[in-house]
């Protein structure tokens, strides 16, 4: 119970920070040229999780206050929330491309390319990543950690074991039968590196030294893949309006998925445990564990 008290206020305070940050950083929609700064913002504010940035904020919390429990965060990192987040929902606007998985609903809204169009849409992602790197740029850690946490973004969301590379593999995987190590090698890519460098990058920002980044890469890989692992399950046992995006879309599509490979027991198994590993990466902070730790508890036990 306490656990579930502490995660939902975690939660709750972390969407309120990045969409603040959001909200600032983004272009009104009435800033010329219109239209794309509405597409942006549509996508944006449609009621993402904010899981990337509350990961980001936790990981940062935790290392800026090691050796205590919970404390404050480090002056400006909801900023550096925002701009994961950015990354996140550009690539969720390209993902729901015609051209990639079609999507017409996403976080409970028409998406995207639905509303204005797939050349808007597509600048629209696109505008999102550049924002997410001149926002990384300004962040307000020192300036080697600033350095530091755009080399790791950037390789993570990129061609090689990134974000764009689990895409084209996803991409490239519809309709043939998956194996265990080609579902595995898309889902730690497609999305497991950018939940990674959320909690690495997060732990940079908090200052962290060599053994902290290579137990939050650690903690985050695990967790990463958890999430996939479970975002593949509920795409099965979810309707379309508990999910605000379209269930079922993984089977009529052939995706590679870890139920199509383990079945859905084995999955959640294997996601649980995969969590329980994470944790034992954190065994060094002990308290000050517990925000990062719910978290990713969440990541498993969430419903949508
Ligand atoms: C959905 O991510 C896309 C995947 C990478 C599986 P989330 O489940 O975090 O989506 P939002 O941000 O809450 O909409
Ligand atoms: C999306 O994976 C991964 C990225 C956006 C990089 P999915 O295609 O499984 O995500 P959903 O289910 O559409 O949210
Ligand atoms: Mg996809
Ligand atoms: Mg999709
Ligand atoms: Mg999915």
């Amino acid at each position: 119970m306490q656990v579930e008290v502490q995660v939902k206020e975690i939660l709750e305070s972390g969407v309120e920070l990045t969409d603040q940050a959001l909200e600032r950083l983004l272009p009104s929609g009435d800033t010329v040229p219109s239209s794309i700064h509405r597409a942006m913002r549509h996508s944006t504010f449609a009621g993402g999780k904010r899981l990337r940035p509350v990961l980001a904020m936790e990981a940062a919390r935790m290392i800026h206050n090691r050796g205590k429990g919970g404390g404050e965060l480090p002056a400006g990192v909801a900023d550096l929330g925002a701009a994961i987040e950015m990354l996140h929902t550009y690539s969720l606007i390209h993902d729901d491309l015609p051209a990639l998985d079609n999507d017409d609903l996403r976080r409970g809204k028409p998406t995207c390319h639905v509303v204005y169009g797939e050349a808007i849409a597509i600048l629209a992602g696109d505008a999102l990543q550049t924002l997410a790197f001149q926002t990384l740029a300004r962040l307000a850690s020192p300036a080697p950690a600033t350095v530091e946490i755009i080399k790791l973004v950037s390789d993570a969301i990129g061609t090689v074991d990134g974000m764009i590379g689990g895409q084209v593999l996803d991409i490239e995987g519809e309709g043939s039968q998956p194996t265990a190590e080609s579902v595995d090698a898309i889902h730690r890519a497609k999305t497991g590196a950018l939940i990674r460098v959320s909690v690495v990058s997060g732990g940079v920002y908090g200052g962290a030294n060599a053994d902290d980044v290579a137990r939050l890469t650690e903690f985050g890989r695990k967790g990463g893949l958890a999430f996939q692992i479970i975002d593949d399950i509920l795409d099965v046992t979810q309707n379309s309006e508990q999910l605000g995006k379209t269930a079922g879309k993984d089977l009529a599509s052939v995706k590679a998925t870890w139920p199509a490979v383990f079945g859905l027991e084995e999955s959640r198994r294997q996601a649980d445990q995969l969590i329980a590993e994470a944790f034992a990466a954190l065994e060094p902070y002990g308290a000050a564990a517990d925000g990062l730790k719910a978290v990713a508890r969440y990541l498993v036990e969430r419903t949508h």
